[in-house]
């Protein structure tokens, strides 16, 4: 796969992807759930966020290197969970984890990866953390996390915001169906959500919802594993209290890409209310309209420890396959060298609210 000359930014990726991607996985990976609104925010908000340097700093042994969760990470950055990498890719999940770890970046692999979880783990030297939803049965979900501890996974992710599929009206218009030789691979066999009910009471609660798991749930899973849960699709503060007396390791800021409940905020927007009620008991991780180191220096300022993409992994995974990924990757992570270089922040930690012009704007919370 050639990728184009002229792609230099994460934005060229994804106008390279709509160009040559068949419209219904076209429609299943930019698809937002309803009206986009919330997909939309996500990015106008970063876009809102002016930043305001300091200059002349001194950037003398500068680097973008940090630790989360113990694990040392090059920069604050992580793939984040997508599906399906084979809709894109014949190698699926096996061409992104080798590019992550081309790039010694973080990959968090999908509960629904298109390749078994043990293979990824043997392609890739980087580290992987595995996400997961909580199974319909228990015993389902501790075979999960059995076979993720037994690969070498180094954490869990459970995602929370999406107990029942969004409305997903982009992908229905285009009739998106999984192509033959693409699954979930590593659900297979699991038990399903209680069938949909024809009368007998709704079909989402007394069928998908039937077995929808509580904070109860999340507690008895940090009790089953000894690696680090964290939690994805928190955006509320009101959740953080809960979460912690469950026994998360980390919090993840997330509105799943917009895809799950339209009209939400932009994660931006909420992040620093979360900050505030996690007051840095945990680590925080922020996704959603990432695009630019820009946005990462943003999301820093505002109280993340780390961020995750989504989507452009998937761009460059279909216009470049492992190289597409792993050149995107390097995009972003000099991108971040430049901002931290151009704002004066030498060091992840150096990174806070003063480099944020307008301090009473939208997303700041001040
Ligand atoms: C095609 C696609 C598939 C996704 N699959 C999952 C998934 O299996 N599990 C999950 O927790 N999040 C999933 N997400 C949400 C992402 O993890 C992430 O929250 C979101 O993509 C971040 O926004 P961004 O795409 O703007 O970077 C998916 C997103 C996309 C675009």
């Amino acid at each position: 796969m050639r990728v184009p000359p002229d792609t230099v930014s994460l934005a060229d990726y994804e106008r390279h992807f709509h160009a040559r991607i068949e419209p219904g996985i076209r429609a299943y990976i930019a698809g937002a759930a309803a009206d986009g609104i919330t997909q939309q925010a996500n990015r106008d908000a970063f876009d809102r966020l002016r930043l305001l340097p300091r200059a002349l700093a001194d950037l003398r042994g500068a680097t973008a290197h940090t630790t989360l969760l113990g694990q040392s990470l090059d920069y604050p950055l992580l793939i984040g969970p997508t599906a399906f990498h084979k809709l894109v890719d014949a190698d699926g999940e096996l061409a992104t984890a080798q590019a992550a770890a081309l790039t010694r970046t973080g990959m968090v692999v999908s509960a629904q990866a298109s390749v078994p979880l043990e293979a990824i783990a043997a392609s890739s030297p980087s580290p992987l953390w595995l996400q997961l939803y909580l199974q319909p049965a228990r015993d389902d979900t501790l075979t999960l996390v059995r076979r993720a501890e037994n690969a070498g996974y180094q954490a869990l992710m459970v995602t929370i915001d999406a107990v029942v599929s969004g409305v997903r009206n982009i992908e229905q218009r285009a009739g998106f169906r999984l192509p033959d030789g693409v699954a979930a691979v590593n659900l297979q066999g699991f038990r399903p959500n209680a069938p949909v009910v024809a009368r007998a009471g709704s079909p989402v609660f007394q069928g998908m919802l039937a077995n929808a798991p509580t904070w109860d749930d999340i507690a008895w899973l940090c009790r089953q594993t000894t690696l680090p849960v964290l939690v994805k699709g928190l955006l509320n503060p009101a959740d953080v209290p809960r979460a912690l007396d469950a026994g998360v390791a980390g919090i993840v800021v997330s509105n799943h890409g917009g895809r799950t409940l339209d009209t939400v905020p932009a994660t931006i927007d909420v992040l620093q209310t979360i900050a505030n009620a996690v007051a840095g008991r945990v680590p925080l991780l922020l996704d959603g309209g990432i695009r630019r180191g820009t946005d990462i220096v943003k999301a820093l300022a505002l109280g993340a420890n780390a961020v995750m993409i989504g989507q452009p992994v998937l761009h460059a995974l279909a216009v470049g396959g492992l190289a597409g990924v792993a050149h995107m990757l390097t995009i972003l992570q000099t991108e971040l060298e430049i901002a931290m270089a151009l704002t004066g922040a030498p060091t992840v930690e150096a990174i806070d609210a003063s480099l944020l012009w307008n301090p009473g704007g939208p997303g700041t919370g001040l």
